[in-house]
């Protein structure tokens, strides 16, 4: 008998139509200029959005209409090349429509089963990305929402293994009664490192904090010493593109210390790992590959639609141990593929690895490279006019795509300077800047990581940054020292 037929009438009516608008829509949207920041205040974004729930129901094209109008004003320009203001990448429309047909296929990437394509599509970029990357091969990936939640299960299987050594098993046990595990980490390591550890279990008075230098990154004196002084299972947690620097830690040393010790190795290179694709930064990452664990973004330098990252673990059991959710009806035949939900905290997730396959097979190796490659020659060049700009300079030396701009220390308040300098380039000169605390003082922040930022948006945005800049020197309220 065959199933009841779908009525064609009632899928255009209440199916197609929604689809229709947003099409439309999406089709222009990045062709016309845009205001980079939000128009509209939080009262007005609640007054659009947090109505009361209708009793009745409102047709689909209807609603995408509202939602367009709700959300507009409120929207950020970070796919726009101006974008400078955190490490965050622009959606590139290859990924765009592909991680559309996602939502249309509305495939659940738990197991092989429930979508042998999404489980395949996995395999083809864990594949890519160990080769582009240069990782080594055997590695096992998991498709998770963002660096943050890459760390959490590479950490994870990194605790199941270091305390497996010691006897103790984590997934009978749990960590009670389990021995105390030692974590290396630096005193200014990414904010998402301890989210992921505390999910873990860990808190800050369980952490070794290793001093930083400069430049955010660990010192392996310190190190050294504080590994040779402690005892137990040990995890030592890296830097590969530090969120403000962009530097790297010496992983050769490191990675020394880890095999001494026999610690678990996490590098968090959620964008630096991409600087293994250039050949002229190998001197960067020399070592990392020596480390047992990865975490990456999908949707920072690889501009993979929201939200996409990598947890890339050498030893696959580890992984598989670490994620395991098995049950008698999550079937699986000997034939399958890859069976996602091993390698995920989640059973049931979006199917992401169709929008990482589309945008990587668009790119290539080499527009890969090229986009790398852009990004960080074009903030050399900015960190060059930058400093040629009196009263400001570039703090230390631009390693990879990020610049740290600090107001002359001859002035009585930079800190205050700064903050007016970023208020004016945001209000007056059509870029998206922001300002952060880092070691004790207010800088700005630019990271050069959306497609189609280059050479020309870095010149108009450091004459912008010399004419706001004269802007801020004529307000009386800044003296010199
Ligand atoms: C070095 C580093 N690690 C981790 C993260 C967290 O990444 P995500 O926000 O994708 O979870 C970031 C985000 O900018 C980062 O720069």
């Amino acid at each position: 008998m065959a199933a009841p037929a779908v009525r064609q009438d009632h899928i255009k009516v209440s199916k197609q139509l929604p689809l229709e608008r947003a099409a439309a829509y999406g089709q222009t949207f990045r062709c016309q200029p845009r205001p980079l920041h939000p128009t509209a205040t939080t009262q007005q974004l609640r007054d659009q959005f947090c109505k009361p729930l209708p009793e009745m129901p409102t047709p689909g094209e209807a609603v995408i209409d509202q939602l367009i109008a709700a959300a507009e004003p409120g929207l950020v320009g970070n796919t726009d090349p101006n974008f400078y203001a955190w490490v965050m990448g622009g959606s590139d429309p290859v990924g765009v429509a592909a991680d559309w047909l996602t939502s249309i296929w509305g495939q659940n990437a738990a197991i092989f089963q429930t979508s042998p394509a999404a489980a395949i599509a996995e395999e083809a970029v864990s594949e890519w990305l160990l080769d582009l990357l240069d990782l080594p091969r055997s590695c096992s990936v998991g498709f998770v929402t963002g660096a943050t939640m890459a760390g959490f299960v590479a950490l994870a299987a990194a605790r199941t293994t270091v305390l497996a050594r010691q006897g103790h098993d984590f997934e009978q046990n749990g960590l009670q009664s389990a021995p105390l595990i030692q974590i290396y980490i630096s005193d200014d390591s990414h904010a998402s490192n301890l989210a992921a550890l505390r999910h873990l279990g860990f808190g800050e008075a369980n952490l070794v904090r290793i001093p930083s230098d400069a430049d955010g990154l660990m010192s392996t004196e310190d190190l050294k010493m504080a590994m040779v002084q402690t005892v137990g299972p040990k995890i030592i947690i890296a830097t590969a593109g530090h969120i403000n620097s962009g530097g790297f830690e010496n992983f050769e040393l490191i990675a020394d210390l880890a095999q001494e010790h026999n610690a678990w190795l996490h590098v968090d290179g959620a964008f630096g790992l991409w600087a293994r694709v250039l050949p002229e930064m190998a001197h960067l990452t020399r070592g990392l590959e020596r480390a047992d664990s990865w975490s990456v973004d999908g949707h920072k330098w690889l501009q993979i639609p929201y939200d996409s990252g990598f947890a890339i673990v050498k030893d696959a059991q580890a992984h598989k141990r670490a994620m395991d959710i098995s049950a008698g009806y999550l079937n699986q035949a000997d034939e399958d593929g890859r069976n996602p939900t091993e390698f995920n905290p989640e059973l049931s997730r979006r199917a992401r690895g169709f929008a990482a396959w589309a945008i990587m097979r668009s790119l290539g190796k080499s527009g890969i490279r090229d986009l790398v490659a852009e990004h960080c020659e074009s903030a050399r060049g900015l960190a060059e006019q930058i400093d040629a700009i009196p009263g400001v300079y570039v703090i230390g030396s631009v390693t990879l795509n990020q610049i740290i701009l600090a107001v002359s220390h001859e002035f009585a308040d930079p800190c205050a300077m700064t903050k007016s300098l970023a208020g004016i380039l945001n209000s007056d000169h059509g870029v998206f800047v922001r300002t952060a605390e880092w070691k004790g003082r207010t800088v700005l922040r630019f990271s050069l990581i959306t497609k189609g930022t280059g050479a020309s948006q870095t010149q108009f945005l450091s004459k912008a940054i010399r004419s706001s800049l004269k802007q801020v020197l004529e307000n009386p309220v800044f003296a010199k020292n």
